[in-house]
């Protein structure tokens, strides 16, 4: 098939150069295992699990047939006054594998989705114990929360927020970022011990500037993921959840990355011992086969809302928010086969496994190359970063990006980083296969 059989007049691609993507497509008509199939032919390894959806690989028969099963029972049922079986049966799963009592999970089908929910269950939430007043929020700079407005609003990736200007929520304030390229460019699986007490600016400017009486929330990813995999310092997570308690300020782990495995363990919350209020999850919950995302909350904020409501008639709604399709049916069935088969297979251990041998493998093969200024690895994930171009930012990772894809390979551009984020079971020559090529990309794009 040529790529000049596709019209491609109609598709405005998302987060993609559209002007350019014509003149050298990237067109997937097949996928298995850990590989696509093009348009023409070509086998191109998939590194990037599929932006960090596909964990267990591609073409996965237990989810095709869940998914088939389900559609000859259960089509689709509203969302709305009645559920159906497959939601109950996912919530409980994604329950029982949450940590502490992360017990309640409010579904919907994205990310994006995830984040807003989570910021209006915190504002329904505090609202409910009389403290309406408490609606700041407070983000970090290159976190990445989706592009929803409450999302994009307590993000800080500058390129998704500047044409947007007074249409982002008001009061939302961010936290400075976690990287230190002097002291921590290199990151193999340990985390980064920084003399500074990054979150003194938190105690010392951002609360008090906003009192710490009116924050409603705190959201972070864990890791920073679409930023380009950047590590929280040691015990940050910890010293934030305690900041939290201490002004009773809610904590949102956005695990839409780092949840179900991707740091060998179920959730990022579990790796860094911190148990969040709400934990947002999405992408490889179904394997990515099927949109599904969600907000896992404390039974305290539920109870709350629930009890906020105890004078109000048994008939009446305590929480005005849903999606139409929040608890899909075939979606959920898709999760129920892919946490199932997660487990089976042992994948998030397998994840740690593997994680070892890619962060060695990037230190060992791209450390020292032309332009290379850090290497982070954690879990099974990692990212290059590279000096950047002059006059030309993002330049040089995304012209390597697209070298790799021609030799093969699917990576990801992320400012100055290639990340590097393959499925659960991902092989080690798979990974020298990554390694190798992004190795010679960064040495012709030198
Ligand atoms: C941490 C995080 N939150 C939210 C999102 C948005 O998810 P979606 O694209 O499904 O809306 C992403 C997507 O990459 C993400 O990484």
């Amino acid at each position: 098939m040529a790529y000049q059989d596709f019209n491609m007049a109609h598709q405005w691609l998302p987060f993609t150069p559209n002007r350019s993507f014509q003149k050298d497509p990237r067109i997937f008509v097949a996928a298995d295992g850990m590989h696509f199939t093009t348009h023409d032919g070509r086998q191109v390894l998939d590194g990037i699990s599929s932006l960090w959806c596909v964990t267990a690989g591609h073409n996965r028969k237990p989810i095709n047939e869940a998914i088939k099963k389900q559609l000859d029972t259960l089509d689709y049922a509203t969302a709305f006054q009645a559920s159906n079986d497959q939601a109950f049966k996912a919530a409980e799963m994604i329950a029982g594998m949450a940590p502490g009592d992360l017990n309640k999970v409010l579904f919907c089908n994205s990310g994006s989705e995830a984040a807003d929910t989570s910021l209006k269950v915190a504002l329904a939430y505090h609202r409910a114990r009389g403290e309406g007043h408490r609606n700041v929020f407070i983000g970090r700079e290159k976190g990445y929360h989706g592009v929803g407005f409450g999302g994009m609003s307590v993000g800080g990736i500058p390129a998704n927020r500047k044409v947007y200007g007074a249409a982002l929520l008001p009061r939302v304030d961010h936290m400075r970022f976690i990287h230190d390229p002097v002291h921590h460019a290199y990151i193999n699986g340990e985390e980064p011990v920084w003399t500074e007490d990054l979150l003194l600016e938190l105690e010392n400017r951002i609360l008090p500037l906003h009192d710490a009486s009116n924050v409603a929330a705190i959201i972070v990813e864990p890791v920073s993921g679409s930023a380009g995999w950047y590590l929280p310092p040691q015990g940050y997570l910890k010293r934030l959840r305690e900041i939290c308690d201490k002004h009773g300020i809610l904590l949102i782990f956005d695990e839409v990355i780092t949840g179900f495995g991707r740091l060998g363990c179920n959730f990022g919350a579990d790796y860094y011992g911190v148990v969040p209020d709400m934990l947002n999850f999405a992408k490889c919950v179904t394997n990515g086969v099927i949109p599904l995302g969600g907000v896992i909350c404390t039974d305290r904020i539920f109870d709350t809302m629930m009890q906020a409501n105890a004078g109000s008639p048994e008939y009446a709604i305590e929480f005005f928010h849903g999606y139409t399709y929040s608890g899909h049916p075939v979606a959920c069935a898709a999760a129920i086969a892919t946490l199932n088969l997660f487990k089976e297979e042992n994948l998030f251990e397998r994840a740690g496994q593997m994680g070892k041998l890619l962060g060695d493998a990037m230190h060992g093969g791209l450390k020292g190359l032309p332009n290379v200024v850090g290497i982070r690895a954690l879990g099974l994930a990692g990212a290059v970063e590279l000096s950047p171009l002059a006059g030309a930012p993002g330049k040089r990772a995304y012209d390597i990006f697209m070298d790799c894809f021609h030799h093969g390979v699917l990576v990801r551009p992320a400012g100055e980083n290639i990340v590097i984020c393959p499925p659960y079971i991902v092989e080690k020559e798979h990974i020298d296969q990554i390694v190798n090529v992004v190795g010679d990309a960064i040495r012709k794009n030198a």
